[in-house]
């Protein structure tokens, strides 16, 4: 039995058995994903529902400014990073402008292989920076690109979607959702590639997971 959570206004603890918005109906695996997946999380209603809180939010920590880059972490951080910034240029008088990163230390595993891949980086010298990213594990990820983008920056925060609470030693300035220690895939998350599309944000079954 999914919780039903009605305020959104500051992150969302989500508990074991996920979470649900008033009036929707009881969240269910689909069919060609039965085998793999154990449970939705959290539904496509309440991830939508946060981002727009979350726009607000940022809305608000960057009042006086006029153009924020908004550089996003692929591939994970695609869906929400698209709906975040589309909904913050719907919302707040701030100007955006977007820039890509492609970064991996998952590989095809389910564990950080503790090394991370960059690709690709640009300089945002005297530029509004929010980096955005789908979830913080470990930490490796974020505090790279926070070691390395955060230079020189006017001002530079942080999103992220989904934090597991395991990284204790790196800033996040804003989260949408604190997940209990379990594999996620769905809403730009995979696992081997697979489940990135799905709406919500879904449970991958242990045994199908490779350590
Ligand atoms: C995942 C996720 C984050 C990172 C978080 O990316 O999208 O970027 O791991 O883990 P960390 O906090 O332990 O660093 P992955 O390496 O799987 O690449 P992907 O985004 O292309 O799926």
């Amino acid at each position: 039995m999914h919780k039903v959570v009605t305020n959104f206004s500051k992150t969302v603890i989500v508990p074991e058995c996920g979470i649900k918005l008033k009036n929707e109906p009881e969240p269910v695996v689909r069919k060609k994903y039965e085998k793999e997946i154990d449970r939705v999380l959290i539904t496509k209603g309440c991830i939508e529902a946060r981002i727009v809180a979350l726009a607000k939010e940022i809305d608000a920590a960057f009042k006086n400014v006029n153009e924020l880059v908004c550089f996003v972490i692929l591939k994970g951080g695609m869906f929400f990073a698209a709906d975040l910034i589309r909904t913050l240029d719907e919302l707040s008088d701030i100007r955006t402008k977007i820039d890509f990163i492609r970064c991996s230390s998952y590989g095809d595993r389910s564990t950080s292989s503790g090394k991370v891949d960059l690709y690709t980086i640009d300089k945002f010298e005297g530029e509004n920076v929010l980096l955005i990213e789908d979830i913080v594990d470990t930490g490796k990820t974020l505090s790279t690109l926070q070691g390395l983008l955060a230079k020189n920056v006017k001002n530079f925060k942080t999103c992220v979607l989904l934090d597991k609470g395991i990284a204790r030693d790196v800033k996040v300035d804003f989260i949408g959702f604190r997940i209990p220690k379990i594999f996620v895939g769905g809403y730009g998350l995979d696992y081997a590639g697979y489940y990135r599309g799905l709406p919500e944000i879904v449970v991958i079954k242990k045994e199908i997971l490779k350590k």
